[in-house]
């Protein structure tokens, strides 16, 4: 069986860790312009069938810069979107390439595929899961900030995907995580059951702020929830990071946003774009931190 990155919490500590540092390394040597081709000849498969700009730019900008290639195939023009089923669609596309993106809503049919492929799979997002996402908000803790072990990591907003993989890398890193979402728009049960050591619930999100380390959010819709656009604006008033949250933090807090962002609805402008933002470092670190897995999943 290939080693996969589906869920977050399937890789150890360890293994998690070995990537960030090593993804920090391939920084260094990428802006230094050192040519790294190790994954000459190998191919990326990118499977979407939602939007992106960042995993699939850095999925493919890393490839080629590994020496590499990369397949973009959009699910409505690849037979998966006409049907086929996905246990043959992983047999024929991984008996071609060496690793499989999928950005997939359905986290079981990421999962599904995954059980047929020959190749490692990775989860580029799903309805339950952004592991990439987190690995590059670990990544740019640890070059701000250092270690992020015991420090108060405060989630506002949504209880979607990339919350519930903080919710993951909270077990794993050791870190509090404090979570404030309105009334029924909370993480899945399951998964607050599962990872509920480390997570302390706030109604009130100037609470959860309380001498935070980092406030993270993200969108208030996310991809396929467009027709509650209306109803989330009204659940989410009061949820919006603005100043007063951040002074609500440690003066050395970070603010994190996965992106696509919104100013004035999930994060105010002068937040986002102020100084304890490091929205551009989370981005770009997606790119590094994902050429370390390609490494760690292909290499072996
Ligand atoms: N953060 C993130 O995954 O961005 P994209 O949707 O643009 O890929
Ligand atoms: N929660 C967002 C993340 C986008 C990167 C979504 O699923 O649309």
């Amino acid at each position: 069986m290939p080693n996969n990155f589906i869920n977050f919490d399937q890789l150890s500590q360890n293994d998690l860790q070995g990537i960030i540092d090593r993804a920090i390394s391939l920084k260094k040597e990428h802006k230094s312009g050192l040519i790294n081709e190790t994954l000459k000849n190998k191919t990326l498969a990118m499977i979407f069938d939602k939007s992106s700009t960042r995993t699939r730019v850095s999925f493919e900008a890393g490839m080629t810069q590994l020496g590499g290639q990369s397949l973009f195939l959009s699910e409505k023009d690849i037979q998966l979107g006409r049907g086929e089923p996905i246990t043959d669609s992983a047999i024929v596309i991984s008996s071609m390439v060496d690793a499989i993106m999928l950005r997939l809503s359905s986290h079981e049919d990421i999962v599904e595929f995954s059980k047929h492929s020959s190749k490692p799979v990775i989860n580029a997002l799903s309805d339950e899961s952004h592991p990439c996402q987190i690995l590059a908000d670990l990544m740019t803790y640890q070059e701000y900030r250092g270690s992020i072990k015991g420090k108060k990591i405060a989630w506002i907003g949504d209880g979607c995907n990339v919350c519930q993989t903080y919710m993951q890398a909270a077990a794993i890193f050791d870190f509090e995580l404090s979570i404030a979402t309105p009334s029924g728009y909370e993480p899945s049960d399951i998964f607050i059951e599962k990872y509920k050591k480390n997570i302390i619930f706030f109604e009130n999100p100037k609470d959860a702020c309380r001498d935070a380390d980092i406030i993270v959010t993200d969108v208030w819709t996310s991809m396929g929830q467009e027709l509650e656009i209306k109803q989330r604006e009204k659940a989410f008033k009061g949820f919006q990071v603005d100043q007063k949250l951040m002074d609500q933090a440690k003066d050395n807090a970070l603010f994190m946003h996965c992106l696509p962002a919104y100013r004035g609805k999930e994060v105010s402008t002068e937040v986002i774009d102020g100084k304890q933002s490091v929205v551009w470092s989370e981005a770009e670190n997606r790119l590094h931190v994902q050429k370390s897995l390609l490494l760690y999943l292909i290499e072996g």
